[in-house]
């Protein structure tokens, strides 16, 4: 790549002069086949996805110091549409969404900002971060040659580039903004799709570039992304991706260092060993971009875990953890990671690899000029064994699945499996400071009746309903038994379809059951039997969406909700079909109408003291409490294991749905992706998903924080407490 080498600097000479002649300060970023090419200059870069919307503000500046110091140059981010718009022209860029002080303040810390818009993000947020009255635009179709989505999708993308401009963040305005994407992971789509998702694709790219950002736009996930847009690849594992134009850089948008989970899932690990080899192997092969998807998750707060079923920790095993931690030895192994890598930069952005074998399953990768020197990468892909090799007459010793690092061909600066950073637990302790006495407030299922105000024949669909502004809905109709009805002998057995999330069964008033779907079929179907009495009986189904798809071809079209049919076996006269006879409609709870969650609202309401009610394990109940904030500056978690499903919220800021109910049954697998090596494997078996739910310090005063909890099926207040999490040695 010489010859190459010295066009570029030619390139980027004159792209220089052309700059200062223009008297601006900044020339555009632009890329050839090796890297990016930013002020002129060829980069091997490192980065990692932090997403604004899952910590607060007052956490921003330490996540991107941590970033900086772990050898980071690069913070990647997704833009939440959803968050922003939340009614069509209503935008909203405050606290957690201000995405402009997020981006100012990895500029502050001397970092670069890659600027994923989408406006399709997936993301495990709600609704893949599409806002849900985009689902009732009329006409529209998601993600495909379909006009009314084209001109929302062109509008919110346009407003964020421009917002950006405004504040001159692009790289090409002396900004810190060196890459954006458009879409997101299209082709398994455009597949399903056809010429349409084709047109829409190109479409898609159009629109990008003739924004006229002067940094290059990327395409992850997209085999087929058009000139001068950038295919990039997500995975495990990419070496064995190659971008579509010889002239574009081999890039990697999402290294993931982990996984996310859903209710009742394991929690998964992905091992350094192997994201570190991962890495080098992307880079031997003339990778000049990586971006650790998540480097630090973070937590869903409120109700925008997508899914449905994820959880409200984002954690992803990430090298910093949810709480702002750094995860030892993720965070240290991958540091030294970016060390030596940064001391090989020269040699690889001056030369084409040449491939040396050094045995059958051993080889070396040699990166060597006059203008760069030299690095050598020596891989050992056996999964077993370790191996001695000779390279230039030395000796070299290379632990299974592993990858040396020579900087100057010479000397061992690093190898992916010699992990040189002692390992941490995270742990949560109790506090000196506990909570107040509790309050409770019966829920209760009478208000349906009373003010239902929707009353039709047949099952409504729940979106349509709740246009998500809650995530429940209470579909109620009645039985009339009459005296001779004798069951014969058995209570009469309840069917309901359900097409999710999760649901409880009321029969007067009593819980009579839940159930619920899972995040790979979320349908599900309740059978129960029930006490009906003589005379008229009242069946009242809360139905309760856990997070919205995500993904999918069309998941705008997919429904929410009681989809019937709703059956009752059992009577004298056969078999009732519930389905079309008359429900009446109830969106929300009354608690949610009285606004039970917030500090000025709490007052209102009926709140019973503790020893009246607390014991009982009621289902539909709102717990509320009181607490100093602690002194120790720890980061904070509410253990939620004695509680069952429901809600939570801090001094009305809602720290996310908690569901500890749900443990997970098997566990201890691990899983491949195509490597001989696990890439993640589960752990916290026997155990619930998420028992703790992370407390962001900013949201406390000194003293009287509220906590609120919502309680759907039943649990014991008095045993939550408020933990801070910390680190030991292992
Ligand atoms: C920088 O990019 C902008 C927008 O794409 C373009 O109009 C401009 O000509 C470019 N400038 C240079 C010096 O290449
Ligand atoms: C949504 O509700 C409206 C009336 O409230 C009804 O006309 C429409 O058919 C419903 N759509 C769906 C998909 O259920």
């Amino acid at each position: 790549m010489e010859g190459a080498s010295s066009a570029s600097i030619r390139w980027a000479l004159l792209c220089t002069l052309l700059c200062l002649s223009l008297s601006l300060s900044h020339c555009n970023v632009t890329y050839d086949g090796r890297s990016l090419i930013i002020d002129g200059h060829r980069r091997i870069l490192f980065s990692g996805s932090i997403h604004y919307p899952r910590s607060t503000p007052q956490m921003w500046e330490g996540l991107v110091r941590k970033a900086k110091d772990g050898g980071l140059d690069v913070i990647d981010t997704y833009v939440f549409w959803n968050v922003h718009e939340p009614s069509p022209g209503n935008y909203n860029f405050e606290g957690r969404y201000d995405v402009v002080r997020f981006i100012k303040t990895v500029r502050d810390a001397g970092m670069y900002v890659h600027l994923r818009i989408g406006p399709y993000i997936c993301g495990e947020w709600n609704f893949g971060g599409f806002p849900v009255w985009l689902k009732f635009v009329p006409g529209i179709s998601f993600r495909t040659d379909n006009e009314p989505f084209k001109l929302a999708m062109k509008k919110f993308t346009q407003k964020i580039v421009q917002m950006m401009k405004v504040e001159h963040l692009f790289q090409s305005q002396g900004g810190p903004i060196i890459l954006s994407q458009i879409e997101n992971e299209y082709e398994p789509v455009k597949k399903i799709f056809g010429e349409a998702g084709k047109a829409y694709m190109n479409w898609v790219a159009n629109i990008a570039v003739g924004m006229g950002t002067g940094v290059p736009w990327v395409m992850c996930k997209e085999d087929d992304a058009p000139d001068p847009v950038i295919n990039t690849c997500n995975g495990f594992y990419c070496d064995y991706f190659s971008p579509n134009k010889p002239y574009k850089p081999t890039m990697w948008t999402e290294a993931w260092t982990g996984w996310f989970t859903d209710f009742g899932g394991p929690l998964y690990k992905r091992p350094v060993e192997d994201l570190a080899f991962s890495v080098a192997r992307f880079i031997q092969k003339g990778g000049s971009f990586v971006n650790y998807y998540m480097y630090h998750g973070g937590t869903n707060f409120g109700r925008t875990a997508g899914g449905p079923f994820i959880i409200t920790s984002y954690d992803y095993d990430a090298p910093i953890d949810e709480y702002g931690l750094i995860r030892q030895p993720k965070y240290g192994h991958l540091k030294d990671l970016h060390s030596a890598m940064k001391l090989c930069e020269r040699a690889l952005l001056n030369a084409n690899p040449v491939v040396e074998p050094l045995g059958n399953y051993e080889q070396a990768h040699v990166f060597s000029s006059t203008s760069g020197g030299c690095a050598a990468f020596l891989s050992n892909y056996r999964t077993n064994s370790n191996v001695r090799v000779t390279f230039r007459n030395r000796h070299y010793d290379l632990p299974p699945w592993s990858i040396s690092i020579l900087p100057d061909c010479v000397n061992e600066a690093f190898n992916t499996a010699k992990v040189r950073v002692g390992t941490m637990e995270f742990q949560f302790l109790p506090l000196k400071t506990g909570l107040k006495p509790w309050e409770s407030f019966n829920e209760g299922v009478s208000f349906v009746e009373e003010d239902s105000k929707i009353s039709v024949a047949g099952l409504l669909e729940q979106l349509n309903m709740t246009r998500d502004a809650t995530d429940y809905l209470w579909y109620t109709t009645s039985v009339d038994i009459s005296p001779s009805e004798s069951f014969g002998g058995r209570s009469p057995l309840l069917r309901v379809q359900s097409a999710g999330h999760a649901m409880h069964v009321f029969i007067n008033g009593q819980l009579s059951g839940s159930a619920f779907g899972t995040r790979e079929k979320r349908r599900f179907n309740f059978a129960g039997n029930i006490n009906l009495r003589v005379g008229t009986n009242r069946i009242s189904l809360l139905s309760v969406a856990v997070g919205l798809q995500n993904q999918g071809s069309h998941f705008e079209s997919w429904s929410t909700g009681i989809a019937g049919p709703v059956t009752l076996e059992g009577l004298d006269r056969g078999t009732r079909d519930l389905s079309w006879q008359k429900w009446s409609y109830k969106v929300g709870l009354k608690g949610e109408y009285m606004n039970l969650h917030l500090p000025d609202s709490s007052q209102s309401g009926s709140w019973m003291h503790e020893s009246s009610i607390m014991q009982k394990q009621q289902p539909l109940t709102w717990y509320k409490t009181y607490f100093d904030a602690p002194e120790e500056d720890e980061p904070l978690a509410l253990d939620m294991g004695s509680m069952g499903k429901g809600q939570v919220w801090i001094n009305g800021q809602s720290i996310g749905r908690y569901w500890t109910a749900l443990a997970k049954g098997e566990c201890g697998g691990c899983s491949y992706s195509g490597t001989y090596r696990p890439v993640r494997c589960q752990s916290r078996c026997g155990h619930p998903t998420q028992q703790w739910y992370h407390v962001p310090r900013s949201w406390l005063k000194p003293t009287d924080n509220l906590l609120v909890v919502f309680e759907e099926i039943g649990g014991d207040a008095l045993r939550i407490s408020l933990m801070k999490r910390s680190v030991s040695a292992a």
